[in-house]
C-alpha cells in the first residue's frame, strides 16, 4: 500500500515545500491567536464576530497570514503525508498521536460503530431521494441519537420512576387544580420500578466519548446510505476490511477503491477534519454549551456547514466551472463576475489572507487524478479552474488577500473518485465530525453557556395602540 501510494506522499511533500517557499517571499505577520487566554479578554470585533475570541483551545490553529494549519501541534502537510483519518481523529480527540495499541483499539472501536442498522432502516422510511443530502444527513444524526441512546424513550426519563413506588402503577393526580381527591393518572406502560436493564447496558449517554466515536463512524455510514437511497439503490453494509476512507468510497460508489483512491480519500478526510472556530464548529459548540447533547450538536454543525459561504461552496465551485465550461471563456466570465461584484466560489477566507494550505494539497491531487483518470469533461473543468485561479490571484491575491480555499479543488478530486456533486458537502461533514466533537469535548471540560449580546438599535417608549385603532 505504502509503495503504491508513494507518489501521493511525494506530491504532498512538494506542496509543503512550495507553500513554505512562497511564505518566505511575502512574510506578513497576523496578530497571534495563541494562548493562554486571560479572561476577560480585549479584542477588536468586526461584523460576523470577526476577531472575537470565543474560547481557548489546544486542538488546532490556523495562521491566516502564513497559510498554516496545525492540528495539536502537527503541521497539516505532515499529517497528510504520513497519517490516516483514524489516527488524526484520535489525535484531535485525545491530544496525542496514538501508540500502536491505542491505534489498534481506537480503529476497532470505530469499526464497531460503523454499523447503524436501525438508523438506516428508519431513514429509509423518509423521502431521502427528494432531500438535500445534508438535510438527510442531519436527519440521520437525529435518528442515530434515537438508536444509540434511547434518550427520548419514556423508559429513559430520569425523573419518572423514582416518583412512583415499586408496587404502584398509578399515582393520584389532580385533573384540574381544584383539589379533587380521587383524580388518578394511570400509567398505561409497563409496570416496574426502574429503567429497563437493556437501556442501561446497551445504549450509552448522549454526551462523552461513546457518542463521539459513534458519530465519527456512523455519519460516514449514513452518508453512504443517503447517496445509495438517493439513486434508488439499497444501502450497503460497511466493509470491515476497508479503512474508514476506503469504506466511505465503497459505501457511496459501490466500488472498492484502489489503494491510490483510498489514500486520496484519506487525505481529503484529514484536510477537512478541523479548522478553528469556523461557523459550523461554533454552531456545534453553542448547542453543546447548553448541555444539549452530542448528536443534536453535530446535527447543528451539519446545518451550518451546508451554506454556500461555508462547506456548501465545494458543490458551488463545480457548478461554476460547468457554467464557464472552457478555459478560453474563463477571462470573460471572470471580468463579468468582478464587474457585477459577485464572489468567486472557492476563493477567499475570513482567516486566510494567503493560499489555503488545504488547497495547496488538493490542487496537485486534482491534477494527478485528472491526468491519470479524468474524463474529457473533468479535464476541461480542471483546465478552467487553473485559468480562473491565475486570473483571480493576479487581480485579488495581492490587493485583497484572496486565494483559493479548500473548496476550490476538492470537488474535482471527489468527482474523479466517482462521488456525485450532491454529496460533496456531506463528505466535508463526514470528516468535520472529528473536529466538531473534539472541540465540544474540550469545551465541556470547563463549560460556560455561549451567550453574547446584541446591541439594540431600535426605539424605546412607544405607546401600545389596540389593533382596531391602528392605521391600515
Ligand atoms: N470572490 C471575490 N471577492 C471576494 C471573495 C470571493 N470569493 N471573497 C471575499 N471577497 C471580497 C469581498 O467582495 C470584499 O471586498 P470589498 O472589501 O471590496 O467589499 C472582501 O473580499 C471581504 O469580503 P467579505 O465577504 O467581507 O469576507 P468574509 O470574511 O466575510 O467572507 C468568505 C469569507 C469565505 C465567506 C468569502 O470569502 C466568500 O464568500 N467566499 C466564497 C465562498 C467560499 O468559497 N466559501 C468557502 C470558504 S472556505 C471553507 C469553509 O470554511 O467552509
Amino acid at each position: 500500500m505504502v509503495s503504491k501510494t508513494k507518489e501521493i506522499t511525494t506530491l504532498i511533500k512538494n506542496a509543503k515545500k512550495e507553500a513554505r517557499a512562497e511564505v518566505k517571499k511575502t512574510p506578513q505577520e497576523e496578530a497571534p491567536y495563541t494562548g493562554p487566554v486571560k479572561w476577560p479578554v480585549n479584542c477588536i470585533v468586526g461584523p460576523g464576530l470577526e476577531g472575537a475570541i470565543a474560547c481557548e483551545s489546544k486542538i488546532g490553529y490556523v495562521n491566516g497570514s502564513k497559510g498554516e494549519l496545525i492540528y495539536r501541534g502537527y503541521d497539516i502537510f505532515d499529517l497528510c503525508a504520513h497519517s490516516s483519518f483514524e489516527e488524526v481523529s484520535y489525535l484531535l480527540l485525545h491530544g496525542e498521536l496514538p501508540t500502536g495499541k491505542q491505534h489498534e483499539r481506537f480503529s476497532s472501536q470505530l469499526l464497531h460503530c460503523r454499523r447503524v442498522p436501525q438508523t438506516i432502516r428508519t431513514l429509509m422510511g423518509f423521502p431521502v431521494e427528494k432531500m438535500n443530502a445534508m438535510a438527510a444527513l442531519r436527519l440521520g444524526t437525529n435518528l442515530m441519537r434515537q438508536e444509540s441512546t434511547y434518550v427520548d424513550q419514556e423508559a429513559y426519563r430520569p425523573d419518572r420512576f423514582p416518583s412512583i413506588s415499586a408496587d404502584e402503577d398509578s399515582i393520584p393526580m389532580e385533573t384540574r387544580p381544584r383539589g379533587e381527591k380521587h383524580a388518578i393518572y394511570e400509567f398505561k406502560e409497563k409496570k416496574g420500578g426502574s429503567k429497563p436493564k437493556e437501556v442501561d447496558k446497551k445504549y450509552g449517554p448522549p454526551v462523552g466519548f461513546t457518542p463521539t466515536y459513534r458519530l465519527i463512524s456512523g455519519v460516514a455510514t449514513i452518508a453512504g446510505a443517503v447517496e445509495r437511497i438517493r439513486r434508488g439503490a439499497l444501502p450497503l453494509e460497511p466493509d470491515p476490511d476497508l479503512s474508514h476512507a476506503g469504506n466511505l468510497v465503497y459505501m457511496i460508489t459501490g466500488r472498492r477503491p484502489t489503494p491510490i483512491e483510498e489514500r486520496i480519500m484519506d487525505v481529503t478526510l484529514i484536510l477537512h477534519a478541523d479548522h478553528g472556530m469556523n461557523a459550523s464548529t461554533f454552531a456545534t459548540m453553542v448547542v453543546a454549551s447548553t448541555l444539549s447533547d452530542m448528536y443534536l450538536a453535530v446535527g447543528s454543525g451539519i446545518a451550518a456547514l451546508n451554506g454556500p459561504l461555508h462547506g456548501g461552496a465545494n458543490a458551488e465551485v463545480l457548478k461554476m466551472l460547468r457554467e464557464i465550461d472552457d478555459p478560453k471563456k474563463a477571462k470573460g466570465w471572470f471580468e463579468q463576475t468582478c464587474e457585477k461584484k459577485k464572489k468567486i466560489m472557492g476563493f477567499g477566507h475570513r482567516v486566510y489572507k494567503a493560499y489555503d494550505p488545504r488547497a495547496r494539497v488538493l490542487g496537485p491531487l486534482a491534477e494527478y487524478l485528472v491526468e491519470n483518470r479524468g474524463s474529457d469533461e473533468i479535464k476541461r473543468l480542471y483546465a478552467t479552474a487553473k485559468e480562473l485561479e491565475k486570473l483571480a490571484i493576479a487581480r485579488l491575491g495581492e490587493t485583497k488577500g484572496i486565494f483559493p480555499n479548500v473548496d476550490f479543488y476538492s470537488g474535482i478530486v471527489y468527482s474523479c473518485l466517482g462521488i456525485p456533486v450532491e454529496m460533496f458537502t456531506a463528505l466535508f461533514a463526514v470528516s468535520r465530525v472529528a473536529g466538531w466533537t473534539s472541540r465540544v469535548m474540550e469545551y465541556l471540560e470547563n463549560n460556560r453557556i455561549f451567550r453574547p449580546r446584541a446591541v439594540y438599535a431600535g426605539s424605546f417608549g412607544k405607546k401600545y395602540v389596540p389593533v382596531a385603532k391602528r392605521e391600515e
